[in-house]
């Protein structure tokens, strides 16, 4: 898709990722709503960014704030959605709080699905559109410590990989890009120590907004990134048990990690 002057939408634009997605379209003369709830942040991106966009300050978990959105691009035309949005919590399953739970699941699943729903018929007007969600390798691997955020990730994936075939006979590519460990904020300091200890690599965000722009360049549907973490991806859709064993034996040095994560909130 050529990016001048297409009107995108962006959520979580205030986060690490988001952030570097915001620059790389607006090199490319994109139209962008950057959305999020941190007004700082957000005055401080646009602040840097050439091109004309608009902020919208708005808590996408209410119905309200996802209306607001959903006005702007009514009345202004939208070409491409790019679902950036996402909250994580580390913490062994049992010991999560429901509402954090909740959180997860509305923020990561819940609510971008409402909100697809009724850019649809928005994006379906285009002779030309996307949908692309930021998914994780945790969208496709069970990770002990991060249960919650797995299930909204897998249900992310699901989501839209069944969207996907449903568009499939109109004008509207849906995608999905799969990041693995990246440096944001969405990582607590227990996150970031486990990951040092389990010698996981980490990407910055401007590479995951490199791959996001490889998505939008080409036909392709799913994208996952990061070696070994790509051929982790495969392996546990074909043969589970062996991930699992592996990932089993790590299972100490995660819940030292965890408890670890508990104390810290
Ligand atoms: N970082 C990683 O290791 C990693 C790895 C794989 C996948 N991902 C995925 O990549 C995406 C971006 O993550 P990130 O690392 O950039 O995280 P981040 O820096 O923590 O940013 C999260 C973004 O989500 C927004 N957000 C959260 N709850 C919201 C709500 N209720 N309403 C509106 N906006 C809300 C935040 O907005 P405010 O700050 O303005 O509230 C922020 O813009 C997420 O889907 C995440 O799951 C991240």
């Amino acid at each position: 898709m050529e990016l001048k002057d297409k009107r995108i939408l962006l959520t979580g634009a205030s986060g690490g990722i988001g952030q570097a997605i915001a620059r790389r379209l607006d090199q490319q003369g994109a139209k962008l709503w950057l959305v999020g709830r941190n007004l700082h942040k957000l005055q401080l991106l646009l602040d840097d960014l050439v091109g004309d966009h608009t902020i919208i300050i708005t808590d996408l978990n209410s119905q309200e704030g996802r209306e607001k959105v959903i006005s702007s691009c009514e009345q202004q035309g939208l070409d491409l959605f790019i679902n950036a949005v996402g909250v994580m919590d580390f913490q062994f399953y049992e010991q999560q709080d429901s509402r954090v739970i909740e959180q997860i699941l509305s923020t990561n699943l819940v609510s971008p699905m409402l909100l697809c729903q009724r850019l649809i018929p928005i994006l379906q007007s285009q002779p030309e559109a996307a949908i692309v969600n930021i998914g994780s390798t945790f969208g496709s691997i069970g990770h002990p410590g991060f249960t919650a955020y797995c299930a909204s990730k897998f249900g992310l994936r699901g989501f839209t990989e069944a969207l996907q075939r449903e568009l499939a006979d109109t004008r509207i590519k849906v995608s999905y890009l799969a990041p693995r460990a990246t440096q944001t904020e969405l990582n607590s300091d227990a996150v970031r120590s486990l990951n040092a200890a389990l010698g996981n690599n980490t990407d910055t965000p401007d590479q995951v907004a490199r791959e996001l722009m490889v998505i939008l360049s080409s036909n392709q549907q799913q994208r996952y990134m990061g070696w070994p973490e790509k051929f982790f991806v495969r392996l546990n859709g074909l043969f589970p048990g062996i991930v699992h064993s592996a990932l089993v034996k790590k299972l100490t040095i995660v819940r030292q990690y965890a408890e670890k994560s508990s104390h810290e909130g």
